[in-house]
């Protein structure tokens, strides 16, 4: 058991960030007799997820989470709230926001959307997603992968799944698919998404794509994009929550910028 939290921690030291908690503890007794800078500097900066991750049991992590409360994720926690785009507000539950989820697999996010907010094309790139719209309703584009056509014809292009999904309806967004959602009306809409891993991940593509170099993003545009124009391009490009489509705006006498 100690040789294993030491060469864990060893591990760690080289590999860990500090991460911001306040239940850091020393989980290691024995301290190895050579080199042991790297191994003593992780054991006191160790992370509840880090000590959770090493835990030797799930028995043993329970121990490390004494308070009932910890069980327990706010995602209407005002300080997690109003620091998303201009459209509303994405919480996240992973296993680092969120130490409890560490060995379950799984994950959440709660998306409070104003009017016409937009969350913008993403993948996640760990998990398969589960959305409900619990309040309102969402506009939804998926692009799956390579080779999915619309009917089926390779000549008519990509399928893009477009759907209404309402209240209490629920979509699957695959696991590395581009996909998109958007609240029509100028009403609030919320929505919660599942995730089949405690560290899902999300990538923006559009702020992705152009953090490319100039030359690559002229190539993969067939040089159709001028490279003046591509500075502007990536100083247009939103947060994860931004404002929506054009018709919506106008509709809600929601000013663009
Ligand atoms: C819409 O959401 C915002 C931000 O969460 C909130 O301040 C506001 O009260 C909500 N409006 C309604 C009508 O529920």
């Amino acid at each position: 058991m100690q040789f294993t939290s030491v060469i864990a921690a060893a591990i760690l030291a080289y590999t860990a960030s500090a991460l911001p908690n306040s239940f850091i503890t020393s989980t290691t007794t024995a301290t190895p007799a050579a080199t042991t800078t790297a191994a003593d500097a992780a054991t006191t900066t160790l992370s509840l997820t880090q000590q959770l991750f090493i835990a030797d049991t799930a028995v043993d992590r329970f121990a490390l989470i004494p308070n009932d409360k910890d069980f327990v994720f706010p995602f209407n926690d005002p300080t997690k709230l109003g620091i998303g785009g201009k459209g509303g507000d994405l919480v996240t539950a992973n296993r680092k926001t969120f130490p409890a989820l560490v060995g379950t697999g799984s994950g959440m996010a709660v998306g409070f959307l104003g009017p016409c907010g937009f969350n913008t094309p993403h993948v996640h790139n760990r998990a398969t997603e589960l959305q409900i719209v619990t309040q309102g309703r969402l506009m939804t584009e998926m692009v799956p992968e390579n080779n999915v056509f619309r009917d089926n014809i390779a000549a008519k292009g990509r399928r893009v799944i477009a759907n209404e999904v309402k209240t209490f309806e629920m979509q699957p967004f695959y696991q590395g698919s581009i996909h998109t959602q958007f609240n029509p009306d100028c009403t609030n809409a919320t929505f919660i998404a599942s995730f089949n891993s405690e560290d899902f991940g999300a990538g923006q593509v559009a702020d992705e794509l152009f953090s490319l170099s100039d030359d690559v993003i002229q190539a993969s545009f067939g040089q159709a994009i001028d490279g003046a124009e591509i500075e502007k391009f990536r100083k247009a490009i939103p947060t994860t929550i931004a404002l929506g489509v054009e018709q919506c705006l106008k509709q809600c006498h929601i000013a663009k910028r």
